[in-house]
């Protein structure tokens, strides 16, 4: 992740365009405390949190040999257990946050985000990043299904063993699969950080392009760091990030010119998604 280039540099240009000099900047998740770091050198005072102890620890080392330990205050604790007027003289200025997963959501960032909302930031706080876009796409995949599911080996029956695969989506690089796509590529979800987030349920009817047999959902993000910057984990970019693949148990078989439904539901800290054919 520290390696990415691309995402390194869409950070450092959307903190360089947001932070004014003498801003109090928020930096949720500060990991080895780069955007941090980023935001300090941009001329904000910087406060940042680490949830996990042990890169709380690394990352204060970070901070000081980079010479910043004046400008920035790391809070080993989740941004969640902060309180404004203790551990922030008053709202930021800024929010800057780089917690997503290869699904945008599952690290908890609404959570985080949500908590934020009713508790420390006011309604002129600038965020990066200021939102964000699930992409999807249906695909015929046994290669990626048989990453979470599992049936006939050797002549033994294993699919009792699939009561645990995993439910939720999980990372794959969707180009080292054989897959054919069956739809084409649609707008799952958007999520604007601007808003308190709140759980949702949305109903999609998609259009099949293709015969063949749905087995996966294979999902990317955008998010929009302000300005016209954006950072993905489309397959086509070079980034750290992998997909997300949703695998459905039991496989739907579809036509070209029928529909498949997809239920998207999320609270703030988990997407779960459900797929049935359309009776033409
Ligand atoms: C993906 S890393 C990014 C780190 C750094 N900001 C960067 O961009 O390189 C996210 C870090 O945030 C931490 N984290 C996630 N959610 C958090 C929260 N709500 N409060 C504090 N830390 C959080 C994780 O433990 C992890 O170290």
């Amino acid at each position: 992740m520290m390696n990415d280039r691309e995402r390194n540099r869409a950070y450092r240009r959307a903190i360089e365009a947001t932070v004014r000099p003498g801003d109090l900047v928020l930096d949720i998740g500060t990991g080895a405390g780069v955007t941090a770091l980023m935001a300090a050198r941009a001329g904000g005072h910087v406060v940042t949190c680490e949830s996990n102890p042990h890169t709380a620890f690394l990352a204060d080392r970070v901070i000081r040999a980079n010479g910043y330990g004046g400008r920035i205050t790391l809070i080993p604790a989740s941004s969640t257990e902060l309180v404004v007027g203790r551990d922030l003289p008053g709202p930021p200025d800024v929010v800057t946050a780089e917690i997503f997963d290869c699904g945008l959501i599952g690290e908890s960032a609404l959570r985080a985000l949500d908590h934020a909302h009713r508790e420390l930031i006011s309604a002129t706080t600038r965020l990066v990043p200021r939102g964000g876009r699930l992409w999807a796409q249906l695909v015929e995949s046994e290669s990626l299904h048989g990453l979470n599911q599992v049936g006939e080996v050797e002549g033994f029956d294993l699919s009792p063993f699939n009561a645990a695969s995993t439910r939720g989506y999980f990372p794959g690089r969707v180009d080292r699969h054989p897959h054919t796509v069956l739809a084409p590529a649609f707008r799952l979800l958007d999520f604007d950080f601007g808003e308190p987030p709140a759980p949702r349920t949305r109903h999609l009817t998609v259009p099949v392009t293709a015969d063949g047999t749905a087995h996966a959902l294979v999902m990317w993000f955008e998010l929009d760091l302000g300005g016209g910057i954006r950072v993905s984990n489309h397959s086509a970019g070079s980034g750290h990030w992998e997909q997300a693949v949703q695998t459905f148990p039991a496989p739907v078989a579809v036509r070209a010119g029928t529909a498949v439904r997809l239920t998207a539901r999320h609270d703030l800290d988990a997407l779960s998604l459900g797929l049935e054919a359309v009776r033409p």
